[in-house]
Formats: C-alpha cells, sequence, structure tokens
C-alpha cells in the first residue's frame, strides 16, 4: 500500500552503520579533502562511469553542501565510506529516494581505486540495503548501472540482487556516447544476502 509521508525530514537516520570493515555514515562538509583526494586518485577509474571525474573543487565543495542540506531534508541519503581499519574515507554511497509514499529508493556509489577489490563496496551496499528494508519500511531497493560497466553491475551481482533487464540505448555516458543500462533490484519479500560470502 501507498503510504502518508507529509514530512520526510522527521524520519529518523542513523549517525552511523557499522560493518564488519567498514562504516557508512552521513556526508560532512569536512569530508571536502578526502572527497577531493579520492577522485584525483581515481579520475582514470572515474572518468568511464561518472560526470564528475575532472570536475573542479568549487563544484564539489557545491555538491558537498547540497548533499548535507539533502540529508536534512531527506531528498536523498548522501553517505561517505570510511575504512574501519585506517579511519580514512574511501568512497561515497547514496541512497536516493525515488518516492517515500511506496518505499522505492536507489543505490549509487563509488570508491577510490586504492581501495577497490576488498568486497568494501559490497559491504557498503549490504548495510544500506539493510537500512532501507529494516529501518526507512523500503518495498523496493534498485541499483543501475552502464552495460558496459562490468565491476559496478558485480557488485548486485555478487549480493544476489536479481536482473530485471537492460534498458537499451538510455542515457549518455559522460564521453556522450549512448549506452544502454543494466537494472537489478532486492524488493521486500526477496531473500536477503543468499548469495553473499558466509562470514558476513
Ligand atoms: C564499482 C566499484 C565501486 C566496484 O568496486 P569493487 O572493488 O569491484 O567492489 P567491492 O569493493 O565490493 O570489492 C569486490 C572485489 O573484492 C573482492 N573481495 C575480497 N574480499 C571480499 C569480501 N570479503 N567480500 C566481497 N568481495 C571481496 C571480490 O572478489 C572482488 O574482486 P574481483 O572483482 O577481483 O572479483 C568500483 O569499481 C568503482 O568505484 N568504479 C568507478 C565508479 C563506478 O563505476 N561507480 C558505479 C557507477 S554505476
Amino acid at each position: 500500500m501507498q503510504r502518508e509521508v507529509p514530512y520526510p525530514s522527521q524520519i529518523p537516520l542513523f549517525d552511523e552503520l557499522i560493518g564488519e570493515r567498514v562504516i557508512v555514515r552521513p556526508h560532512r562538509l569536512d569530508d571536502f579533502d578526502e572527497l577531493w583526494e579520492a577522485i584525483q586518485q581515481s579520475r582514470d577509474e572515474l572518468r568511464p562511469w561518472l560526470p564528475f571525474a575532472d570536475q573542479s573543487e568549487e563544484q564539489l565543495r557545491d555538491w558537498l553542501a547540497h548533499v548535507v542540506a539533502k540529508w536534512i531534508t531527506r531528498e536523498l541519503l548522501g553517505m561517505g565510506i570510511v575504512e574501519r581499519a585506517t579511519g580514512h574515507l574511501i568512497g561515497n554511497i547514496g541512497l536516493m529516494v525515488r518516492g517515500w509514499n511506496i518505499g522505492s529508493f536507489e543505490i549509487g556509489y563509488w570508491q577510490r581505486t586504492s581501495a577497490a577489490g576488498h568486497g568494501y563496496m559490497s559491504e557498503a551496499v549490504r548495510l544500506v540495503t539493510d537500512f532501507a528494508f529494516d529501518h526507512l519500511d523500503a518495498n523496493r531497493v534498485m541499483i543501475r548501472c552502464d552495460a558496459e560497466n562490468a565491476r559496478s553491475a558485480a557488485v548486485p551481482q555478487r549480493l544476489g540482487f536479481t536482473p530485471e533487464g537492460c534498458m537499451r540505448r538510455d542515457f549518455a555516458a559522460p564521453n556522450g556516447a549512448i549506452r544502454d543500462t543494466l537494472v537489478f533490484s532486492m524488493i521486500r519479500d526477496d531473500p536477503r544476502w543468499p548469495a553473499a560470502p558466509a562470514s558476513h
């Protein structure tokens, strides 16, 4: 059923979601330095998939300000991913609100190149998805990616999200090429984490 959510700003959120190896927490304005450095270090890997690889410092500061503001209004839950072992910010995960009234959300993510290959993003996606179903009354959590972005698609595949299909010639990649979009989802009734490693 649809529900009335007259004041999304009053929906309780969290200070941090604590996983085995990462912590997910709302972005802060003072994330700027670590975010900027992470993007500089990861430009080549970000550029094919995301539009902000070559943004200016002012653009990043402006983005961060909007993310902090939208956390308060619950328009977008933009979060940093912190590596527990070092305390460093290693990436970003966003829970985009498609509709509070229907409990529909979408997750987007990136992480610095030096943090890749450890399962950190898969863990962060699990934490955020669990929060959406367990505390935000989600009906659906979706992940979309460029059909050519195999590493991104591997995250929902690894976690047992259901592949829903491919939207052909759906969007323009940062280089202007028209690309296909893969769609994955988990819904409330799905078994959660059937394909995830037993240690999690
Ligand atoms: C998409 C992106 C976040 C994926 O990063 P990733 O390192 O592949 O993902 P994870 O952090 O979940 O790590 C998974 C890797 O760690 C390995 N791993 C090690 N320990 C693991 C564990 N405990 N659990 C899960 N995976 C583990 C996996 O085998 C996998 O490695 P493989 O690809 O060699 O098989 C990253 O490539 C990225 O930021 N890309 C640029 C931005 C981008 O494309 N964003 C998405 C736009 S839609």
